[in-house]
């Protein structure tokens, strides 16, 4: 049996496109139309969209048997994308149009009426096609700017069956997709906007400069949400490759807008807390990426943290650790990128007022609320910051403290030296990716630092792992002022960003580690030659 026609598509994998070959066969015998190769149901049903679309475009079919394959057998083919290659090669196996001239990777959904519609995963296959040496693909007309981010490709945008067939055998030529147009980024929010919460301020600009992840504590209306949301704007823009790594799972989540290109600003993802596991971390069938994919290399925000399920948040450890999530599908699991910065907030009890006389908490419902959050997931979370209610008198005043501009600045500097310092470390992009032998290696202290550490955290009553996570801060604290080594000053400033930490076994606890008795210890702790600015306003 001869095949009469044959072209490129591309199958999703995770975030990333593989090749798909299209191959038609007409053959003498009972007319029919059979798709083979591991096709779900949706794209099974391209045997109808094709026929009817092809038809409508004013093609007469001749009567015969038609087998479509989609190799490699053993990849599954989902969706509907494949419709516009599996048109094209029918068309060119009747002799109905000719060849291309040249290899060409096709994608598409086609309506009944011919119309080619937008699908999912144009940046990764274009990225696909430069890889393989294809030098063109035709893709759908909205799907246009985001396959012209991929340089050295000729990328013709169709609107319809007729055109995109003209266009494949040479008979039209399209316009180039224009460029998408730029989001500006002076809409960003300014940290300025935020009054008081200086301690706040500082440590989500130690988060952004160290890539760590923060967790703010405090009572309602003291301005957690407004400081998470003003986060973006302290990080550096995105890179050329970020952007595209970002934009490709957004394009495979089928989240870009029409028309629209490369993602020009970090993403900021804040689900709701009644977001499901697969919501979060990704799955469902077909598999979408998650709220952490969507979220890569940018920022998730969890507000509300102890609402959200009990196994969402288990489900974010591996991500977290990882900066990938293993998706799993019917064969094998998908791996998507999930490399970002989590930052949460929470009531430090159920009313939100712990400390103060209104609070009628009692102790089971405190240890309750905060049992939600496992100690784990504390755990993964590096800076723990408590938010103070506003004074009125904070709340009328002038804005005040740094913009997000001069913050920014100072994080990029930051961001710089440990660019330098990481240079040809896999898996390591910034101090929050630290770990065990390469976090002592490279996070070198003081003799003074070090003796600091190990009284601080004999004090606390802290855990190993707490040390690690305070070095971590440290070498931060140390990248922002640019100094090559942690001095002790670095480590007196951050270990007061933990006031959730739990006192280790065999050490007497109050019953709920309240974050006003960490605070209080933390200032014990630290003597009065502490810098100024790095203790926390007790109220
Ligand atoms: N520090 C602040 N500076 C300026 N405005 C503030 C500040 N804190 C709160 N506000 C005002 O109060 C509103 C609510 O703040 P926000 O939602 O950030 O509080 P929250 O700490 O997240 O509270 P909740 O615990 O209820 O979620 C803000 O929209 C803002 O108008
Ligand atoms: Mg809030």
């Amino acid at each position: 049996m001869r095949v009469h026609a044959s072209l490129h598509c591309a199958a999703l994998i995770g975030a990333t496109a593989v090749p798909v070959s299209v191959q038609v066969d007409l053959a003498r015998g009972l007319p029919g139309f059979f798709l083979v190769g591991l096709p779900d149901a949706a794209c099974i049903d391209a045997r109808v969209r094709v026929v009817t679309a092809v038809r409508n475009a004013g093609w007469e079919l001749p009567h015969k048997r038609v087998t479509v394959n989609l190799a490699p057998g053993d990849v599954r083919k989902e969706g509907a994308g494949f419709d516009l290659a599996i048109a094209l090669a029918l068309l060119q196996a009747a002799n109905l149009i000719a060849p291309a001239e040249g290899p060409t990777l096709v994608m598409g959904e086609l309506s009944l009426s011919g119309d080619v519609l937008p699908v999912r995963g144009v940046l990764p296959s274009a990225l696909l096609a430069r890889k393989l040496g294809i030098g063109r693909i035709i893709v759908p007309e909205l799907n246009g700017p985001e396959g012209a981010l991929v340089e050295g490709l000729q990328v013709d945008a169709v609107r319809t069956l007729a055109d995109a067939a003209h266009v494949f055998s040479g008979d039209l030529s399209v316009p180039p997709s224009p460029a998408a147009p730029q989001q500006s980024a002076d809409t960003m929010l300014d940290l300025s906007d935020v009054r008081g919460q200086g301690s706040c301020k500082r440590a989500l600009e130690i988060a952004a400069a160290g890539g760590h992840s923060a967790l703010l504590v405090g009572p309602p209306g003291a301005g957690k949400t407004m400081l998470a949301r003003r986060m973006p704007g302290l990080l550096p823009a995105p890179t050329f490759e970020e952007a595209v790594e970002s934009t490709s799972v957004w394009s495979v989540a089928g989240r870009l807008g029409a028309r629209q290109g490369l993602l020009t600003e970090r993403p900021f993802r804040a689900p709701h807390h009644t977001i499901s596991v697969a919501g979060l971390v990704g799955g469902g069938s077909p598999p979408r990426p998650g709220e952490v994919s969507l979220a890569h290399n940018g920022l998730l925000f969890l507000d509300e943290l102890p609402e959200f399920g009990r196994a969402a948040l288990e489900a974010l450890r591996q991500p977290l650790e990882d900066g990938e999530v293993a998706v799993v599908r019917a064969r094998g699991a998908a791996l998507l990128p999930s490399r970002f910065m989590l930052i949460a907030a929470m009531n430090p009890c159920p009313c939100g007022y712990e400390g103060e006389p209104r609070c009628q908490c009692t102790v089971l419902e405190k240890q309750r609320y905060r049992r939600r959050v496992s100690g784990p997931i504390l755990d993964r979370i590096d800076l723990h910051v408590e938010a103070q209610a506003l004074k009125p008198a904070e709340l009328a005043g002038m804005p005040s403290g740094d913009s997000s501009a001069a913050v920014r600045a100072r994080v990029e500097r930051a961001r710089e030296l440990q660019g330098q310092r990481f240079h040809g470390i896999r898996g390591v992009f910034a101090n929050a990716q630290l770990r065990g032998r390469t976090l002592r290696e490279l996070c070198r202290a003081t003799t003074d630092a070090r003796a600091k550490l190990t009284d601080v955290m004999e004090r606390l009553g802290l855990s190993a792992r707490a040390h690690d996570r305070v070095l971590r801060l440290a070498r931060t604290a140390a990248d922002l002022e640019g100094h090559p080594t942690v001095e002790s000053k670095h480590v007196l400033e951050v270990v007061q960003y933990r006031c959730l930490d739990r006192p280790v076994e065999g050490r007497p606890a109050p019953p709920v580690p309240s974050i006003h008795l960490a605070r209080d210890a933390a200032l014990r702790a630290v003597p009065p030659d502490a810098p100024s600015g790095a203790i926390p306003e007790v109220t």
